[in-house]
């Protein structure tokens, strides 16, 4: 089963960025699976990887519109994603010089993240994205 099952209450009503919530919720899918199926370290250091570089240019999506429609919470939802980043890299150092291994404390904490951040700032700017005519 997977760990995270997208649902209609993480929609944005907004294709373009509940597209790229829908890959970060496969990546974090792909790689509790890697760590049940017990997959190779290279494996899932290319899971890890992929997932470190697809975040930053979700980010940077969300961050290019904030910034063109002068959205007023821009600077607290940015240190919100750096933050994220900061923990994510930190994990991809630590994974590998095997000071840390793929656990449910991680996975439970990109999944938990991801959903309240979603949910609770991502959902901020929508009506403002929305109404400048993202699609
Ligand atoms: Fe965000
Ligand atoms: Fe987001």
């Amino acid at each position: 089963m997977a760990l995270v099952t997208w649902s209609d209450k993480y929609s944005m009503q907004i294709k373009e960025i509940d597209d790229q919530h829908k890959v970060l919720v496969g990546m974090i899918n792909e790689l509790h699976d890697a760590m049940k199926q017990a997959k190779s370290k290279e494996k899932s250091l290319e899971i890890i990887n992929k997932m470190a570089e697809y975040t930053q240019f979700h980010f940077s999506t969300e961050e290019k519109y904030m910034q063109r429609f002068d959205y007023p919470d821009f600077k607290k939802h940015k240190h919100e994603h750096e933050k994220f980043v900061e923990k994510v890299v930190n994990f991809k150092k630590d994974y590998e010089n095997g000071k840390a291994g793929i656990s449910y404390d991680i996975l439970n904490f990109l999944k938990e993240w991801l959903v309240k951040h979603i949910q609770q700032t991502d959902k901020k700017y929508a009506p403002l994205f929305i109404e400048k005519g993202v699609k």
